[in-house]
């Protein structure tokens, strides 16, 4: 969900009302996500790396996320199934219960899975998963892609088919680097806040010309 900052910054804001602007336009997409009946989404709002921003960015984004686990009653009405991915001991302890109490209140939601990548990054991600191993003792001759798939914090969520990158930038920026491994990708120049329900049916339909072949013919 990238051009927040700029999208302030073209308006003379601070980047925090990027941020918030950011913050709409990702209920109106997971919306609509559920409407064309997409059964999964996950949603990059803060990077491992995020956490080196200024302090008072940092705190304005973890006032958002503490603001949208408030409304957590809404996003069960809606059948929705909430997952967060990620370190999630960088959050103060208070919102971390609530992302849990949120995937516990949604878990049983059928209707669409909605997953917010906070405090997340691909590399710390696979990290952990093979601290886990070691700890755990795994069996190495039965490891293989989809038991390690278990270990990672997308467990439970199928690989990606498809990713989608605002403001005009191309690259991946360390986001399910294990997951993507057969994603197509799509680039739009259109700053994040401004990234609307037209905008995803216009990726989408640009998803549905490729042809996939997963490394075969
Ligand atoms: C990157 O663009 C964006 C972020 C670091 C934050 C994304 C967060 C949101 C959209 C809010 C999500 C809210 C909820 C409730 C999940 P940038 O700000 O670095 O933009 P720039 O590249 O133009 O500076």
């Amino acid at each position: 969900m990238d051009g927040n900052g700029r999208w302030a910054k073209k308006r003379g804001l601070p980047r925090k009302f990027g941020h918030r602007e950011g913050a709409k336009a990702f209920k109106k997409i997971a919306d609509h996500c559920m409407k064309l009946g997409i059964p999964y989404a996950t949603f990059y709002a803060f990077s491992t790396e995020n956490q080196k921003r200024p302090k008072d960015e940092v705190e304005a984004l973890l006032r958002l996320f503490d603001e949208y686990l408030d409304d957590i009653r809404e996003m069960d009405a809606k059948n929705v199934r909430l997952k967060f991915i990620g370190d999630l001991s960088f959050f103060p302890d208070s919102t971390h219960k609530k992302m849990l109490e949120a995937e516990e209140a949604t878990g049983n939601n059928t209707g669409f899975t909605c997953s917010l990548a906070l405090n997340y990054g691909g590399r710390d991600e696979i990290l952990h998963a093979v601290k886990r191993l070691v700890t755990e003792g795994c069996n190495l001759s039965a490891l293989n892609e989809e038991s390690f798939a278990e270990y990672l914090y997308t467990k439970g969520l199928p690989d990606v088919d498809l990713i989608i990158r605002t403001a005009g930038e191309r690259r991946l920026s360390n986001f399910l680097i294990w997951q993507a491994a057969y994603a197509e990708y799509v680039y739009t120049d259109t700053l994040f806040p401004d990234f609307g329900k037209r905008e995803l049916d216009k990726a989408l339909a640009e998803f549905g010309e490729r042809n996939r072949r997963f490394g075969g013919v």
